[in-house]
């Protein structure tokens, strides 16, 4: 595993490629990723995934929360919509927090 260290593209094979495919650095920009920090990525790989296919869902949450508040049929169902968008809107905040820490750690790749 090599990654690019002018743009941070991670590359898997034998060898560093010729050009990094993301910003075409040459060869040379490329450095051999540590077994520690692969470890890390491959393991954070699933989770990051998964963090991800939460986001997306809750997205969808937050619009059909949106669409219930302007129906706005009674203050009940209101109050479902305006509860499941306030929740929508602090988990994606977290899923964000949690994936952004991932990369500084290098649980990334
Ligand atoms: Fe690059």
């Amino acid at each position: 595993m090599y990654k690019c260290t002018v743009c941070g593209f991670i590359y898997e094979g034998e060898e560093a490629p010729e050009h990094c495919p993301k910003c075409g650095a040459p060869r040379e920009k490329f450095a051999q990723v540590s077994d520690d920090t692969k470890a890390k990525i491959l393991r954070s790989r699933f989770s990051n995934d998964l963090h991800m296919e939460l986001k997306s869902l809750l997205d969808s949450v937050l619009q059909i929360a949106e669409q219930g508040i302007e129906d706005n049929l009674d203050p009940g169902c209101v109050k479902v919509f305006t509860e499941a968008k306030d929740a929508a809107v602090l988990l994606g905040q977290m899923v964000k927090a949690e994936l952004e820490t991932h990369m500084k750690k290098e649980k990334w790749g």
